[in-house]
Parts: structure tokens; sequence; C-alpha cells
């Protein structure tokens, strides 16, 4: 076994993406020793700024087995998924495999290894299209997509593996996750793009003509999406605080993470241009498929047993950070791309 120097050690499967890394950073400073584990597939290696790394794939089931030989790891968070919804309903079999038998073999490492707490990353696509607002983690999971299905399977998975092998968890459905670290350390980037706020801020520093909305004639307001956005630090500290729950012997169970607010597309893309000063054009496309027009949760029961509370409740305290990061980060994309030609 180990011979590691620390005694209790927390393995972030996935921890070099976007949702992954901000966790990390929150652990780290909290006084948690951790190891990012992650294929780079999605994630970056630039990232992990905090902790180890260990490049490897859950695919792999000697990978993980090798990690849990060199550490001593207590808990296991698992962020390690594809998020792409569209491309779910076109290739299925990628997001069950990825997403389902390969979570799989992460439990069965940690059975093996006798190591029975984990933090699951849900979503609140888990749902599907909602029969009321605010959905609360009682409402029916009927999803529309496989993404959803999958991420519903591995919570079925767990709460089987909880009865019979008194594993652990908690699973946390994510409403629409945004912004990034204050300090501007890392933030969202995915290749490719696909989300709402990173779009318009593509559009806002010129690298996109304009953003396109989704659909404008759904039965909301003013035609457009709504959803619930939350700050993806106050995601880590409902991770943080998930874990310490765990850690003092809370059951096992599952908390949806938002804010409790919906906006609109068009809202968003509104509070954007406040935020940037800049014009950002928007032009209409037709419905995108698989998407809910009305998402917003309920989070009292995280609120309650979790005592977790969101620190960003104002959408545009949220643009800001997302703003601050992505002008960084276009910048030093600017200044890779001078380097390669001096
Ligand atoms: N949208 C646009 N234009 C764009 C991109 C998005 O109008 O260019 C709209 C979408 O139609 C949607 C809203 O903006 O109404 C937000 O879209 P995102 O792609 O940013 O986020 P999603 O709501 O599709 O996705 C999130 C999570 C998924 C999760 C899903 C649940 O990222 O992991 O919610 O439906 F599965």
């Amino acid at each position: 076994m180990s011979n590691y120097q620390y005694s209790n050690m927390i393995l972030i499967i996935g921890g070099a993406g976007y949702i992954g890394a901000h966790i990390n950073k929150q652990l780290s400073i909290n006084g948690y020793e951790t190891i990012v584990f992650d294929n780079l597939s999605y994630g970056y290696e630039s990232f992990v700024k905090w902790g180890i790394f260990e490049y490897g794939d859950l695919g792999n089931i000697n990978d993980i087995r090798k990690i849990f030989q060199k550490y001593p790891i207590t808990a296991v968070m698992q962020f390690a998924a594809f998020t792409y919804v569209g491309e779910s309903i076109k290739d299925p079999q990628k997001y069950y495999i990825n997403n389902v038998c390969n979570t799989l073999n992460l439990i069965k490492v940690m059975l093996e290894f006798n190591v029975k707490t984990l933090v699951f990353s849900s979503t609140c696509a888990t749902y599907g299209n909602p029969m009321e607002i605010p959905i609360t983690e009682t409402h029916p999971q009927n999803p529309i997509s496989p993404y959803g299905h999958g991420k519903l399977m591995v919570e079925t998975i767990l709460s089987d593996y909880s009865k019979a092998y008194n594993l652990k968890y908690v699973s946390l459905r994510y409403f629409n996750a945004a912004g990034a670290d204050p300090d501007c350390e890392i933030g969202e980037l995915h290749n490719p793009e696909t989300h709402l706020i990173p779009l318009i801020l593509d559009a806002a520093i010129g690298k996109r003509d304009n953003i396109k909305i989704f659909g404008t004639d759904y039965k909301t307001p003013d035609g457009t999406c709504i959803r619930d956005y939350i700050h993806v630090t106050d995601l880590a500290d409902a991770h943080l605080k998930a874990l310490q729950y765990l850690e003092n012997g809370g059951e096992s169970d599952n908390f949806n993470l938002g804010n409790g607010n919906g906006f609109s597309v068009l809202e968003v893309i509104e509070k954007s241009r406040e935020v940037t000063g800049e014009e950002i054009v928007a032009v209409e496309e037709k419905k995108r498929q698989g998407d809910p027009p009305i998402l917003v949760g309920s989070s009292n029961k995280a609120r309650n047993i979790l005592k977790w509370k969101p620190n960003y409740e104002d959408l545009q305290e949220i643009i800001v950070t997302a703003w601050n990061w992505h002008k960084k980060n276009m910048n030093l994309s600017k200044n890779m791309i001078i380097m390669a030609y001096i």
C-alpha cells in the first residue's frame, strides 16, 4: 500500500476541467491534499494549479488501481463526463460508455480499496421537462437526452450500491454552471464552446460576429429559454460542504445546486452588454434540440442540510467574473500566437 507523506487525500476525477478545477482550488485552500486524475480529453493540465496531477483514463481500470495503490485516498469526487446534450443524442454510445461504464470502473476500484466516500457530479438534466418550477429533488426524473439518462443511471447505481456495499455518496444536481474564479486563475474554457455566456463574451470581444438565440417562441415572457445560473465557485463551496457532510457521518443523498432565479437568454445578453459595454449582436435561430423552456431549481435542501448558500446571487456579478477571465484568457491566447511568430 501507499507510503505517501499524507494520510488523507482526495481524488478528483476530471479535475482538469472547468468545474473540477474550481473544486480542486476550493479543497486545496481549505487544507485538503488533492490528486487530479484526468485524461485531458477536455481538460487542461494548466488548470491543475493545486495538488498532484496524474494522467489516466477511467476506461482503463488499471490506471485507476495504480492511483489507489500509490496514494492514501479517503474520498473521491467524480467530474469526468462528456456534457454536450446535443452530441449525446447523436452519439449515445459515446456517452453511456464514458459517463456510465467508466464511472462503474471507478466505483469498482473504490470498493476494492475500501474507499466508500464519493461526491458525484450530476445535473438538472436528470429531470427532463419540468412539471413544476422551481424543481425540487422530489420532482420526477424523466430525462430527455442520453446525457441526462446516463447521469440518472449513475444516481440509481449509487443508491443501490450504498444499500448493498455501504458506499456513502452525495449527488449534486447542478443547474447552469457559470462564471470564473474571482482571482482569474482558472475559468470556463470548452472546445468546442457551446455554452451561452462564453459565446456571448466571444461576441463581445470580437472573436465571433454575433450570438445566436436558439428559439424565440418558447412559452416564456420574452419567448427565450430561462435558466438558473449558478457561480462555479458556489458549486465548489457546495462540494466542500458535501464532502464534510459525508466525513461527519451524513447519509447518502441528492441535492440541487442553483440560485433559484431564472434568467432568459435575452436577459443574459442584455446583462452582458451592460457588463462589457459592447454592443453584442444577437440573431434569432431555430430551437436547439433537447432544450427545456425553463429550468429553475430550489436548493433549499442543500441550504438546510449542507448549510450551503450561494454568494453570487446576482447574475451581473457572475458575468463580471466570466468577463474578467475571458479577457485574460483571450490575451493569453493572443500572446501565445505572437510568441509562435517570434
Ligand atoms: N443558447 C443560445 N445560444 C447559444 C447557446 C445557448 O440561445 O449559442 C441558449 C440555450 O438554448 C439554452 C441557454 O442558452 O436555452 C443555455 O444554454 P447552455 O448551452 O449554456 O446550457 P444548457 O442549459 O444547455 O446546459 C446546461 C448544462 C448541461 C446540462 C443542461 C441541462 O451545461 O450540462 O444545462 O439542460 F445538461
